[in-house]
């Protein structure tokens, strides 16, 4: 249900307020993992490589771009919608609803490749490990800014 309202709310579009509206509502992961922490980072600290991001480039070309042209996925519009949230909340409501018709239909690898490649769309910079596979690594990984 919460992820189902947070691809609305991104849709709805670009609508800040839908956005914190969401997690004030649910005070769900998204609130907890940004007052949470000492251990939190942003992807500005170099969370992917730059041969992660080009392999989730592949993926999202053979499995997302049917539908979604990849600027969908950055700019100013995005990073707003995104602000102070987890890059774990985005990777579970594509991990689990996307591709739309074949929903989990790719590894969990090539996920979060495909968030990779979305981080560099974003110019974040690149670091020395790989953004992990993993929901609940990602979630002490914000997008930066202040959450609305
Ligand atoms: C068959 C068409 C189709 C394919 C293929 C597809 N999507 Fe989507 N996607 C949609 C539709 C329709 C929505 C909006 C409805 C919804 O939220 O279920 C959406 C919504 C989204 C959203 C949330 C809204 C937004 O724009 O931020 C993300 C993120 C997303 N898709 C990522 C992906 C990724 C990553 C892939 C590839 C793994 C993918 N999609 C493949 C049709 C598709």
């Amino acid at each position: 249900m919460r992820v189902a309202a947070i691809a609305l709310g991104v849709l709805a579009a670009g609508c800040a307020s839908a956005a914190s509206g969401l997690s004030g509502a649910d005070g769900g992961p998204a609130a907890d993992t940004s007052r949470g922490a000492a251990s939190a980072r942003t992807v500005l600290a170099g969370v992917y490589t730059g041969e992660q991001a080009t392999r989730g480039q592949q993926d999202f070309q053979q499995s997302c771009a049917s539908c979604h042209a990849v600027s969908e996925f950055s700019g100013p519009i995005f990073q707003r919608i995104w602000a102070g949230r987890a890059v774990g909340e985005m990777y579970e409501f594509v991990s689990t609803m996307m591709p739309d018709g074949d929903p989990g239909g790719l590894t969990p690898q090539e996920y979060a490749d495909i968030l990779a490649y979305f981080l560099r769309q974003n110019q974040y910079p690149t670091g020395g490990a790989e953004l992990p596979a993993d929901a609940a690594a990602l979630r002490g990984i914000l997008f930066p800014g202040p959450a609305r």
